[in-house]
């Protein structure tokens, strides 16, 4: 069998990857690991900047997005039950849209299943050869039988723990990290959202967050320790918790319910360069992480996957390589953006049980120029909204 680029995973960075490609004529092959249910199933975030919602549009998956995802002109802070507003469109003109990285997902899986281009699902024992030279490779395991694709480029999609990332020799990588000594324990209900915005909360208790899937669906978030266990988490211990850390009125309008669905997600900050190694690339969690606070993995997925596409098809229409050789660095300059913005904003919320006076106050600086600065107000907008760190490298 053979193709022209075979891309490994079915998140939304090895879909929309394919979708874009498509679109250009040129051939994939994706192999995922899991099912489409399973991947459909797990809760992602859900805060798509403008410049993803445009590449969806590009990609022609935007159609639903347009009808039930919610354009938010703005988020809420709150330190210790103090609210200030960031207004986004006034002060960059942007807005952000709420819509489900679920949603994203089931989109482009059914274009791509309406579209009739391969993807294999519970495709097992995944490995990249070849990839440095010019006749890359990939072999897998489906029913027991074994396959090997040729191709002319791999693409890495297949997130932080993929087989892609891990195939690079030893050396060839530079690795980056930070981790968090905390976690956040989410909860889903079928509630209507107890703001029209987002709002996120510093509070002596801990960081909390109050977002949103749709009018009739909260997503709602509490830091906790990283050794907590999810098993000890009533939902009602949840609520009390969630509306210690929040302003009085806030806290007395959340309409609770039980939880559809509850868990613990760590926090990490990682980057890998370079995100190529002759004919493989790395795109989205492949390649990097950032901690959920800023809403950026899916849109730096989106950003990665969008300059890969470009580079691609310039590739097969010009025979061309200059979008290939510069992939890497330019989507690293947004990648490193984003990183610096995710990091600031999980700085500046969450609490530590051994932070000192000094940090403390720090943070309530911090807060408190945004609160008085429109400049500050401003960056932290750029940041959010995907204005900063994207305009230059993506059409
Ligand atoms: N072989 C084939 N598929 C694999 C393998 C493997 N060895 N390892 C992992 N996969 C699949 C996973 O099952 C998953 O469906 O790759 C896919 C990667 O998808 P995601 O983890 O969603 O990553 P990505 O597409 O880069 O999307 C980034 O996801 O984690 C969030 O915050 C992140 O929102 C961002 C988005
Ligand atoms: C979410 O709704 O899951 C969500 C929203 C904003 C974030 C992180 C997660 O910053």
């Amino acid at each position: 069998m053979r193709t022209q680029v075979v891309i490994v995973g079915a998140g939304p960075a090895g879909l929309l990857l394919g979708r874009l490609l498509e679109n250009h004529g040129v051939e994939t092959v994706i192999l995922e690991r899991r099912s489409a249910g399973y991947v459909l199933g797990r809760v992602r975030a859900g805060v798509l900047e403008q410049k993803t919602v445009e590449l969806l549009e590009r990609a022609g998956v935007s159609h639903r997005l347009h009808e039930e995802g919610l354009v938010h002109d703005g988020v809420e802070l709150s330190f210790d039950g103090e609210r200030h507003r960031i207004d986004f469109r006034a002060l960059v003109g942007r807005t952000v849209t709420v819509y489900g990285q679920t949603e994203v997902t089931h989109d482009l899986m059914d274009a791509r299943a309406a579209s009739g281009a391969a993807t294999v699902y519970e495709a097992e024992n995944v490995s990249l050869h070849g990839f440095d030279g010019d006749s890359p490779k990939v072999r897998y395991v489906k029913d027991g039988i074994g396959h090997e694709i040729a191709c002319d480029f791999i693409a890495g999609c297949d997130g932080f723990h993929g087989v892609s990332r891990a195939s690079v020799p030893a050396g060839a990588l530079q690795t980056f990290e930070r981790v968090y000594p905390f976690g956040w324990l989410g909860l889903m209900v079928e509630k209507p959202p107890v703001s029209d915005e987002l709002i996120y909360a510093n509070h002596e208790r801990g960081f909390a967050l109050c977002s949103m899937r749709s009018r009739h669906r909260s997503r709602y978030y509490v830091q906790v320790p990283l050794d907590e266990r999810v098993e000890d988490w009533s939902d009602d211990r949840f609520w009390d918790e969630l509306r210690r850390r929040l302003d009085a009125e806030t806290a007395e309008r959340i309409s609770t319910g039980p939880s559809m669905e509850k868990s613990i997600a760590p926090l990490r900050s990682f980057v890998a360069e370079p995100m190529r190694f002759g004919r493989l690339f790395l795109a989205g969690d492949a390649a990097h992480i950032v901690p959920p606070t800023g809403a950026k993995g899916l849109n730096l997925a989106a950003g990665d996957v969008g300059l890969l596409a470009d580079a691609l098809v310039e590739f097969y229409a010009e025979r061309s390589a200059a979008g290939i050789d510069a992939y890497s660095a330019h989507a690293l300059a947004r990648v490193w953006a984003a990183e610096r913005f995710s990091w600031w904003m999980t700085s500046l919320l969450h609490r530590l049980p051994d932070m000192d006076g000094f940090t403390r106050r720090i943070q309530r600086a911090e807060f408190d120029q945004l609160r008085s600065s429109e400049a500050a107000a401003r960056a932290m907008a750029e940041s959010y909204t995907g204005a900063f760190g994207a305009e230059s490298v993506m059409r």
